[in-house]
Order: structure tokens, then C-alpha cells, then sequence
């Protein structure tokens, strides 16, 4: 029988916890032996929890208790969930999470630790939540040279944009909504802001392209910016408006990841991947193109997820599973206003001071019968970002975002 730990008791650790318990028959007929909680740690109290007996307050009970060979990480950030983590895989002790901060930040350090020990540090929920995206990529695509990856990578902004696009709700009433119906976070920040996109396509890069990204390489811009006239503009072009997280190869070794708000024509299909719906899109040499979609986020569906990495773990404890990258160096991940794209442009000024900027065509003005005096909004012809800079430098300009054809 294998033992864990859990670390960490609010949502995801209690989804998992509650997984194991009601999945016992698949879980231990799948990991050919039995899985069962021997602590869960959490500093908090939780009388009348069905696993209070098994909720210890002191982690190092856990580190010297031989009886446990995997720990799972459902504490969140790069503080504590840092120390355990890093204490437990020194200990010869397994871990698995679904802390995509942790791994996006220290994920080299800890893997190369990981690999001392003989253990396994496993983060399948990190990215998509309940999606499988980290396996395909390193199994199922292993026999292909990985050109780009990008993605729905955020439940909560998705939700908010859904909102925005079907039921033409402001940002803020939208992000009333998601709280309420409790997808955000109390504080969202770094949901809107972008940050945890950033930190998904930062791992997603690492095991596409092989070499660390450091998450604050990655530039980053939220949905804050974008405002109902934006999501008026892009439906009468035929676009809906989604924060994607992109990475690609760029020549040289070197890479350009970033995150940011993206025009796609509404006939693809990740246009129509809405609410707190994720997905991944995948260019490899040999497969062309796929995508994976699912629930990138809840109790549930992570858990999920997290309790897989548990059962291939206690399959792979003689032969640790390989999942490993190298460092980055200076310049690896090239800035993103190098990419050439077409792009969306929102501006306080009338057509006629746009036109002669451009080269004729070169700006395909968007109609919108509500739209304000004075405001006009176009698509530019393929160019590069700092190039467009240039070109708009002294014009108020409302909006900027890249079109993904
Ligand atoms: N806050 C994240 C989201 C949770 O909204 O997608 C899953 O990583």
C-alpha cells in the first residue's frame, strides 16, 4: 500500500483527498496497489471534516516518517510549498502538485533534485487544470519538433470575457459575476492581470522547447484594458477577443513567449472555448495541429488530475519518470514586439488621420454604428509590434491587440 501526505487542505488538496476516497477502486486497480491518506497538513482547524483525524498540524511528522514515499502540494505560492517541497524530494519522497507558481519559478531546481533522489516531481495540474496536457506533451509528442504552443490558460478572465462578449456586460460587472458564482479568487489579481497565464505558458514553454523560462521574461498584459466598444469592434469584424498565452520558436535557439489579449476569428475553434473552459493549442512537425480542451479549473477536475500523477508515481518508483529541461541563458526568450502579426487598433481620431500612415489598404477600417464620434478602430496588414509603435507614436490611442490568424 502506498501512504501520502497532503499538503495543504483547501480546495484542491480537500478535491483530493475526497478523489481518492471515492475513486478507490479505480485508483488502487490502476495503480495496482492501494493509495491511501495517511496525513493531511494544514495549520487550520476543521472540526467535523470526514479526514479530521488524519490533519496534523506539524510538517515534520511527515518528513521522518519513512511510511510516506509521495507527497502532494496543494499549498499554492513559493514560500512554504517552496520549503516542503524541496525538504520532502531530499528526503527520497515524491511530490506532486498542482502549484503552477512553484513550478514555473523553481520547477528546474526542484526536477534536478528530483533526479539526485531518484524520485519524481510531478505537476500535470498545473496547466489546464483537469486538462492532460503536460503527459501528451512529453509522451504522446515526444517524436515531434514542437513549433508553438499557445492557449485559453485562465478560467477566471475567460469567464469574464464570455460575459463580456454574450451578454455585452462591463469588465467589472463580469468580474462581480465570476465572484459570485465563486470561479474568482477574492482577490483576482493575478488572474486579470495575466500573471497565472504567464506562469502556465512559462512551464508549457519549458517542456516544449526544452529550456527554463523564467516567468518574468514572459511579458505579460491582463484584460483589464479591454473594454465592450473592443468586444463591439472585433464582432463586427468577425473576431472575439481571448487572453491567450503563446510561445514560439523564433530561429537561433531562441524562443518569444508572452501573454496578452488576442482578435480570433470567431469560425475558429478556440473562439468558441467559453466561460471557465480551457484549452491548448499544440504545432508540432510531425502532428500539424491539435487542441485540448476541458475544465482548466475546479475542485474536481485538478484533483483529478494531481491524483493521476500520484498513481503514475507509485507505478514509477523504481524507475523515476524523466521530465527535465535545461537552463535558459541571456536573450533566450526574445521579446514578443519582435513577432510579426496583424493587429487590431482602437484610436481617439478620425479615419483620415490613420489613412496616410499606412500604405494604401494598409489599415481595414472596422464599421460599428455605436461606436462614439470621434473613435475610429481597423486591423493593420501584418507587421511587427515595435514597428506599429512607431508608426502611432502621438495618436491617442485606446486599445492594441495582436489578431491570430
Ligand atoms: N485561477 C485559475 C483560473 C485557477 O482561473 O484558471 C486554475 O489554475
Amino acid at each position: 500500500m502506498a501512504k501520502i501526505a497532503v499538503l495543504g487542505y483547501g480546495t484542491i488538496g480537500s478535491g483530493v483527498v475526497e478523489v481518492i476516497a471515492e475513486n478507490a477502486a479505480v485508483i488502487s486497480k490502476n495503480a495496482a496497489e492501494e493509495i491511501s491518506v495517511k496525513y493531511i497538513v494544514d495549520i487550520r482547524e476543521f472540526p467535523g471534516d470526514p479526514f479530521e483525524k488524519l490533519i496534523i498540524k506539524d510538517f515534520s511528522i511527515v518528513l521522518n516518517d519513512p511510511e510516506v514515499s509521495i507527497a502532494v502540494e496543494t499549498i499554492g505560492g513559493t514560500g512554504i510549498a517552496y520549503d516542503f517541497t524541496k525538504s520532502c524530494l531530499l528526503a527520497g519522497k515524491s511530490v506532486v502538485t498542482s502549484n503552477k507558481e512553484l513550478v514555473a519559478t523553481k520547477g528546474d531546481e526542484l526536477l534536478k533534485i528530483a533526479e539526485d533522489k531518484n524520485v519524481n516531481y510531478m505537476f500535470e495540474a498545473s496547466v489546464g487544470g483537469g486538462i492532460p496536457i503536460i503527459r501528451p506533451i512529453i509522451q504522446c509528442l515526444a517524436a515531434n519538433v514542437i513549433n508553438e504552443i499557445y492557449g485559453i490558460l485562465n478560467g477566471t478572465t475567460n469567464y469574464i470575457l464570455t460575459e463580456m462578449i454574450n451578454s455585452k456586460t462591463s469588465f467589472e460587472d463580469a468580474l462581480r459575476g465570476a465572484q459570485a458564482k465563486g470561479f474568482a479568487e477574492q482577490n483576482p489579481e493575478a488572474d486579470i492581470e495575466g500573471k497565472d497565464a504567464c506562469r502556465k505558458i512559462a512551464i508549457l514553454s519549458d517542456l516544449c522547447f526544452g529550456r527554463h523560462v523564467d516567468p518574468d521574461d514572459v511579458k505579460t498584459e491582463g484584460i483589464k484594458g479591454i473594454t465592450p466598444q473592443d468586444v463591439e469592434y472585433a464582432a463586427a469584424a468577425g473576431y472575439k477577443i481571448k487572453l491567450l498565452g503563446r510561445a514560439l520558436r523564433t530561429g537561433d535557439g531562441r524562443i518569444t513567449a508572452y501573454t496578452a489579449p488576442h482578435l480570433i476569428s470567431a469560425a475558429k475553434l478556440p473562439a468558441n472555448v467559453d466561460g471557465v473552459m480551457n484549452c491548448v493549442v499544440v504545432h508540432g512537425n510531425a502532428l500539424g495541429e491539435a487542441m485540448f480542451y476541458g475544465a482548466g479549473a475546479g475542485k474536481l477536475p485538478t484533483a483529478g488530475a494531481v491524483v493521476a500523477d500520484v498513481i503514475d508515481t507509485v507505478k514509477h518508483r523504481e524507475k523515476r519518470k524523466t521530465i527535465k529541461w535545461d537552463d535558459g541563458f541571456p536573450g533566450y526568450v526574445t521579446d514578443s514586439d519582435l513577432l510579426s502579426s496583424r493587429f487590431y487598433v482602437r484610436a481617439r481620431c478620425a479615419e483620415s488621420n490613420i489613412k496616410g500612415l499606412f500604405s494604401p489598404g494598409g489599415a481595414e477600417f472596422i464599421g460599428n454604428k455605436t461606436a462614439p464620434d470621434g473613435v475610429c478602430a481597423f486591423l493593420t496588414k501584418e507587421t511587427g509590434g515595435a514597428e506599429l509603435k512607431k508608426i502611432l507614436a502621438g495618436l491617442d490611442i485606446l486599445s492594441v491587440f495582436r489578431v491570430l490568424d
